[in-house]
């Protein structure tokens, strides 16, 4: 695994990585936004990034494709990089996710060092190892497992995020708390993530980013326990697939986020997760991220979505990551399809 350093000196953590990277070149990867909020703020107190040649990718997950990747490479290739360069990612998950497979693959790999921006990075786009680009209309298609040099994480820049981004990151860290610990949960679900403030929150952050780090050691491959990390994300997907249809998108976060309600009930259907805590999760997200609304007629192209993503899918089975109560994971669990349509419809009836 990557190193992790967890600090809001970001401009001293860097300049001393750098220097012990002596690399031949130093590149600066960010995109649209974060050249503008976050890349000034270093260019002034940090000689890396000061010295660094900049490279700018548009803003937002439809950009993180082939010609954004190929521009990245140009760039590399037409300002002097070698493969004893370096390229700081300065930036979301996209800008992450992409440039540390633009650096694993310049080439045959050069180092490169993340510096997450958004909370969702911090907690969980920049941390495991995993890369890569949108392909043929496909999330994450073409890409690969590859370690960063070193992994910054700090708060610094998140004053520049709407509360609709730090409650997208914060979907993941409550994703976090509900597989490994009733006490952080109970922690997360009292605290108020849009009113942080920065040492609190980075403490936070070095315990909840702790939780993917025990998954992505075990198992770095993600062939077996890692999918625990999926709580949420097989009806959250279907979720974010349907929102997609309609024309009116939902981000990965909210849809975790709701996501997580429908497994959890699920849980309790099949696992007999305490409804306690199903209680308290899902007041929770009532208050902070409202609802994912659809009606008993849309039942039928949730579940056709479900088993239409592979990855989640064995023989027409649809398998799930289940809780047997809060810190007690079930992976690989295949649902019965009667429990799967019940809990689609209670989720109606508590969040709706
Ligand atoms: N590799 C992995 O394991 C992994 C895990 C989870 C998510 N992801 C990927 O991460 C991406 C989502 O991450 P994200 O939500 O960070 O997306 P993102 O990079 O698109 O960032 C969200 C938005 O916030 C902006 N932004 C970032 N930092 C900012 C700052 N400090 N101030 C103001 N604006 C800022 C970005 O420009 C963008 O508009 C997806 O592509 C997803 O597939 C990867
Ligand atoms: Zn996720």
């Amino acid at each position: 695994m990557a190193e992790l350093l967890f600090t809001n000196h970001v401009e001293q953590a860097l300049d001393r990585a750098v220097d012990t990277l002596a690399p031949s070149g130093v590149f600066v990867l960010t995109d649209s936004n974060t050249a503008s909020f976050v890349l000034p703020r270093l260019q002034g107190i940090s000689r890396a990034v000061g010295e660094g040649k900049a490279i700018v990718i548009p803003a937002g997950d439809d950009h993180k494709n082939l010609d954004s990747l190929s521009a990245i490479w140009r760039e590399l290739t037409e300002k002097g990089a070698t493969r004893s360069s370096v390229l700081i990612n300065l930036g979301g998950g996209v800008v992450t996710d992409i440039g540390a497979f633009a650096a694993a693959t310049f080439k045959r790999g050069m180092n490169f060092i993340n510096v997450p921006t958004s909370l969702l990075g911090a907690v969980d786009a920049s941390v495991g190892g995993k890369n890569g680009i949108n392909f043929a209309g496909l999330k994450n298609e073409i890409g690969l497992f590859s370690d960063a040099a070193l992994t910054i994480i700090s708060t610094t820049f998140f004053n520049t995020l709407t509360s609709q981004q730090l409650l997208d990151g914060y979907a993941e860290m409550l994703k976090h708390a509900l597989i490994s610990s009733q006490e952080m949960t109970a922690r997360l679900l009292a605290y108020d993530i849009t009113g942080y403030t920065p040492e609190p929150l980075l403490n936070l952050l070095k315990e909840n980013v702790g939780v993917k780090v025990h998954y992505v050691e075990a198992d770095p491959g993600d062939r077996g326990c890692r999918h625990a990390l999926n709580l949420g994300h097989t009806f959250g997907h279907a979720f974010e697939s349907m929102a997609m249809e309609r024309g009116t998108p939902l981000s990965h976060g909210y849809a975790v986020a709701f996501g997580m309600v429908a497994a959890l009930i699920l849980s309790h259907l099949e696992l007999d997760f305490p409804t306690e805590w199903l209680n308290r999760y899902v007041t929770f997200v009532k208050e902070n991220y409202g609802g994912f609304a659809f009606d008993c007629r849309d039942t039928d192209r949730l579940v056709a979505l479900m088993l239409h993503d592979k990855k989640n899918t064995t023989a027409g089975r649809i398998n799930f990551t289940l809780l047997r109560n809060v810190g007690q994971v079930e992976i690989n669990r295949p649902a019965s399809r009667s429990n799967i349509r019940a809990a689609l419809e209670i989720y109606r009836d508590m969040v709706l």
